[in-house]
């Protein structure tokens, strides 16, 4: 049974056949997906599709190339929206220092609201950093460490701090960019971190896995990043299935 603990079906990459996609995702083994928001639009879209679909459940949470649409008023609104049953986590937050809409003191300054009502709301967190892997990691240790769960979403840190980030807990998001050629560090981390701190991921429409680099990306191909990952761990692909499986449901609070 796959997990896909981040996706993005509100996409408007999937507005032609998005119920064809999702319905067809449990004869591919995908039994459970989270739909992350990341813009403002994206918050109702998200609840929306958690209505919709038994499997699907969903996060509410401004991605830092979006905090321009942030206000307090705002973020009592996200604070509600947590409160439903089927939102599990605050997310996509964190700071992206690659695209820079932002400056990195707005950035941060959200990043830190979103992880204190998190804290406030005992939710788990789902963590976007980009070029900004320090910064990230010395916020989540002041501010959020010791709280509540998370996961830094889309893992492209060192294996230094790989290993820091599951002293205090945290889980790596895995996903098809460990199936790309030149994907080296990510490897190592993956060889390097347990199983029992990793969690599979798309990213979807985006990060398809090789052999469909550049395609659409959707919660099916997750069996070809379980076969990356166990090669690399010298396991059965069946076994990161399960255990990822598993560090999902502790990772979200839903009962296995
Ligand atoms: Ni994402």
């Amino acid at each position: 049974m796959i997990f896909d603990t981040h996706a993005h079906y509100n996409s408007k990459q999937y507005e032609e056949d998005r119920d064809q996609v999702l319905r067809g995702l449990k004869d591919a083994g995908v039994e459970k997906v989270v739909n992350i928001a990341a813009e403002w639009d994206s918050l109702e879209a998200t609840v929306k599709l958690t209505e919709e679909y038994p499997f699907v459940y969903g996060t509410v949470g401004i991605h830092p190339d979006h905090v321009e649409e942030l206000d307090p008023g705002k973020l009592e609104i996200i604070r509600q929206m947590s409160r439903k049953d089927k939102i599990l986590a605050i997310g996509e937050i964190g700071l992206d220092y690659h695209w820079m809409v932002s400056s990195k003191d707005m950035q941060k300054e959200w990043f830190i609201r979103q992880l204190e009502l998190a804290k406030e709301e005992n939710l788990p967190v789902v963590i976007h950093s980009r070029d900004a892997a320090r910064d990230t990691f010395e916020i989540m240790r002041d501010v959020h460490a010791g709280s509540t769960q998370g996961v830094i979403h889309c893992y492209s840190g060192s294996v230094e701090m790989a290993r820091e980030y599951v002293k205090l807990g945290y889980y790596l998001g895995i996903g098809g960019v460990v199936t790309f050629k030149n994907s080296k560090v990510l490897k190592r981390v993956v060889e390097e971190i347990p199983l029992s701190h990793l969690v599979l991921e798309t990213d979807c429409p985006y990060l398809s896995p090789v052999p469909y680099r550049g395609k659409r990306n959707s919660s099916d191909r997750l069996t070809y990043v379980a076969a990356a990952i166990a090669s690399l761990k010298g396991c059965d692909r069946e076994d990161v299935e399960r255990i990822t499986w598993e560090n999902a449901h502790r990772l979200y609070g839903l009962a296995l």
